[in-house]
């Protein structure tokens, strides 16, 4: 329906509507049972059970093992995928065995790290959910790892490998837009979930709970389930709205813009809201230098009155990309060949004087068709990026060739993003050196 709103639209202003192919899986052959990738799942909640159920849809790929801290997800985790998975409290005791190829990590973010070092030790590939670190020290021992060990880690930021995003770059590297000068993007939510107010069980307890396991090296503190259910509001376990949400749109920029990441970073903004007792801000607004030339504005709002949205916009010398939903939209605003005059304020025979000059200079053009300025590309229907980052992480387990979203990707991404929270902290201007991946 989108596609054809913006078909009609896109036809009365001479503008083109294209759809999108998506890449075609290879020829279906049956996998053997020997072929296939055995995988287990640390981590099972929300994220956990969605990342799984898509990656159990690539072909040749098998669950075995969920690993998580509260008995209801294990419990779930046996309603969805059958009674014979295998299921614990420790994911030590999935690592342990040798029948297990990767894993997919959806813990928390305090546990990226440890999980992700543990697994790759153990012999396994990884995929785990971004934001890569939690803290900046994770990333060059996760990066470490993976060389040293020699194993395949996959980020799991949104869309990395969807098609929108790779039209995006194809278009900026054609030059569609000219000069990339700026790129703007926002995360706006206003529903309780939108603000991670997440529902917590009736059964939560430090019974049902591993809540030592849970805390890890977090600050011990007595069993809280909010803070199990919904950690994403302190800081010992989540990295605020920057690490949620603005490593997303990191992502994507540096994706697209081929840049490893900002030089100069200030951010701002408060808890103006949801005061429950959260440590996070839950309006963030941030703005970062590019050494490419080019300047990023995110914004994320959880207070936001309008309607809930996202988008992701560059602009350069000569239009705008615009990616929101399931399509890319380009603008081309070509420079005009004249710069125009400003002369109604002169008298009737100087304007003339002026004119009669300019029109010398500039004679008037007359295109022989009206170029087509705007153009839309569009996902089709159903169209999963999820999809397509997990048959990538899926190639790579079995070619052993490079992903597309490594450890040295996620680290650029969530480590640009988490200078937010250090500038917001401080109060000043912060400076990273995105080739060394080090605060300066
Ligand atoms: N890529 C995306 O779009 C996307 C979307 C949502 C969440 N995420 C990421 O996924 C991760 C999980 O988020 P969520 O919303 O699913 O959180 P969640 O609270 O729903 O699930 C986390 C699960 O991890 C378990 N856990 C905690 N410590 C553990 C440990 N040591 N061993 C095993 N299990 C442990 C918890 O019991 C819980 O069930 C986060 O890092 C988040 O940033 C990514």
């Amino acid at each position: 329906m989108r596609a054809a709103g913006a078909a009609s639209a896109a036809s009365m202003l001479g503008a083109r509507v294209h759809a999108l192919a998506v890449a075609q899986d290879e020829p279906a052959r049956p996998v053997g049972a020997n072929d296939h990738i055995q995988i287990a799942l640390i981590g099972a909640g929300g994220q956990g059970q969605g990342d799984t159920k898509v990656a159990l849809q690539v072909p040749g790929v098998k669950l075995l093992a969920v690993a998580d801290c509260y008995n209801g997800r294990l419990a779930h985790a046996k309603e969805l995928w059958g009674k014979d998975i295998f299921t614990t409290r420790h994911y030590g005791e999935i690592l342990a065995r040798k029948d297990i190829d990767a894993v997919i990590i959806g813990t928390p973010d305090h546990w990226h790290k440890q999980a992700s070092v543990d697994a790759m030790k153990a012999g396994k590939d990884v995929y785990c959910e971004k934001p890569m670190i939690h803290l900046y020290s994770d990333g060059p021992e996760m990066i470490e790892t993976a060389r040293a060990t020699q194993r395949i880690i996959q980020i799991g930021s949104q869309r990395v490998s969807s098609i929108l995003y790779a039209k995006a770059k194809e278009l900026l590297e054609s030059g569609a837009i000219g000069k990339l000068n700026m790129v703007e993007a926002h995360w706006d939510r206003n529903s309780a979930i939108g603000a991670w107010d997440y529902t917590i069980p009736l059964d939560a307890s430090p019974e049902t709970c591993d809540w030592p396991r849970f805390l890890g090296t977090a600050p011990q503190i007595p069993f809280s389930a909010e803070q199990f259910f919904q950690w994403r509001k302190w800081k010992a376990y989540g990295s605020g709205v920057a690490g949620d949400l603005f490593v997303h749109l990191f992502s994507g920029t540096h994706f697209i813009t081929g840049s490893h990441g900002p030089t100069r970073a200030m951010a701002t903004g408060g808890l103006r809201f949801w005061k429950d007792g959260r440590n996070v801000p839950d309006v963030m607004l941030g703005l970062f230098d590019y050494p490419q030339g080019f300047n990023l504005s995110l914004r994320v709002n959880f207070v936001d009155g309008g309607q809930e949205s996202q988008g992701l916009t560059f602009t350069g010398s000569e239009g705008t990309i615009e990616i929101t939903g399931n399509s890319v939209g380009v603008n081309r605003v070509p420079r005009s060949k004249e710069p125009g005059l400003s002369i109604a304020t002169f008298t009737d025979a100087m304007q003339h004087r002026i004119l009669a000059e300019y029109r010398r200079k500039y004679p008037i053009q007359h295109p022989e068709e009206a170029p087509v300025r705007y153009e839309e590309y569009v996902a089709p229907a159903g169209y999963s990026d999820s999809y397509d980052h997990f048959k990538n992480f899926f190639n790579s387990v079995r070619t052993r060739k490079p992903v597309v979203e490594d450890a040295v990707f996620g680290f650029r991404a969530a480590g640009a993003a988490l200078l937010s929270n250090l500038s917001y902290d401080r109060g000043t201007v912060v400076h990273w050196d995105p080739e060394t991946m080090k605060i300066v």
